[in-house]
C-alpha cells in the first residue's frame, strides 16, 4: 500500500506572518491525517522559518528548486547540501513554470534530480504536456521524454527515492483539472513506463497528481488507483481547503 502524500506548493507566495498563520493552521488540523505523508513546499527564504515552525510535528519540508552542485560561483542559486542542512527533506524538480518561465530544458531537469539525489533529498519530478500537445495527441510522447532523459542520467535504481507528480500544464492555476480518468490514464502509462524499467518500483513509487486540485474535486481524483495524493498549488494557501484535501485522501 502506497502512503499518500499531499504536497502544498506555495510559489512564489507569503510574508512572515501569512507563513506564520498559514502553518498555525494546518498544524491545528494536520494531526488528524496520521495516515497520509503532509508536505509544504515555502520558498527559499521561508524555508528556516517554516522548518522551526514544524518542530514537533509531523508535517513535512522540502524546497520549490536546487541548483547542481554542491557550492560555487552561482549567484542567486541554492544547492543540494544547503537545503539538507537547514533541515529540507524533499525538493521539487522541473515544475512546468520552471520548465516554461526559466527555461530550463531536459538535460537540466535531469541534473537538478541527480544533484538532488546525490544530497539524500527526495526528488519530486514534475511532468505534464501543455495543451496543444495533448489535442495533438503527444501526451504520452512527451511525459516519456521528460522521464526518459532523467532515468538515462540516473538510473532507475535511483526512483526508490524518489516521487513523480504528473501535471498537465494546461490545469496548473486554470481551475480546469483533468477528469479522474484522464488523470489515471497517465498516471498508469508513468507506473508502465517505470515498471518496464524496473516493477518493484513500479509498485511502490507514489504518483501524484497536481492542477488546479481543490477540495471538491480531489476526492475522486483520489479514489483512482494510480493517483497517490497531490501537489497541490492555489488551494494548499489556505489552511481549511489545504486540510480539506488533506481529509479526501485519507483512506477510511
Ligand atoms: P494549482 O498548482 O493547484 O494552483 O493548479 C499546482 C502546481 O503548480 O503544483
Amino acid at each position: 500500500m502506497r502512503k499518500r502524500l499531499i504536497a502544498g506548493n506555495w510559489k512564489m507566495h507569503g510574508s512572515v506572518s501569512q507563513v506564520k498563520s498559514l502553518i498555525t493552521g494546518i498544524q491545528q488540523g494536520a494531526q488528524s491525517y496520521s495516515t497520509i505523508d503532509i508536505l509544504v513546499l515555502p520558498t527559499f527564504v521561508h524555508l528556516s522559518l517554516v522548518h522551526d515552525l514544524l518542530q514537533s510535528t509531523a508535517i513535512k519540508l522540502g524546497a520549490q528548486d536546487l541548483y547542481p552542485g554542491a557550492q560555487g560561483a552561482f549567484t542567486g542559486a541554492v544547492s543540494g547540501p544547503m537545503l539538507i542542512d537547514i533541515g529540507c527533506q524533499y525538493v521539487l524538480i522541473g515544475h512546468s513554470e520552471r520548465r516554461t518561465i526559466f527555461h530550463e530544458n531536459l538535460d537540466l531537469v535531469a541534473a537538478k534530480f541527480k544533484a538532488a539525489i546525490s544530497a539524500q533529498l527526495f526528488p519530486i519530478l514534475c511532468v505534464g504536456e501543455t495543451n496543444d500537445e495533448r489535442k495533438q495527441g503527444e501526451t504520452e510522447a512527451i511525459i516519456e521524454e521528460q522521464l526518459e532523459s532523467v532515468i538515462r542520467l540516473v538510473g532507475i535504481h535511483a526512483f526508490q527515492h524518489a516521487i513523480i507528480a504528473y501535471e498537465p500544464v494546461w490545469a496548473i492555476g486554470t481551475g480546469l483539472t483533468a477528469t479522474p480518468e484522464q488523470a489515471q490514464a497517465v498516471h498508469a502509462f508513468i507506473r508502465k513506463l517505470i515498471a518496464n524499467n524496473q516493477v518493484d518500483i513500479a509498485k511502490t513509487i507514489r504518483i501524484l497528481y497536481g492542477g488546479s486540485v481543490k477540495a471538491d474535486n480531489a476526492r475522486a481524483l483520489f479514489a483512482m488507483p494510480d493517483i497517490d495524493g497531490g501537489l497541490i498549488g492555489g488551494a494548499s494557501l489556505d489552511a481549511n481547503q489545504f486540510l480539506n484535501i488533506c481529509e479526501a485522501s485519507c483512506t477510511k
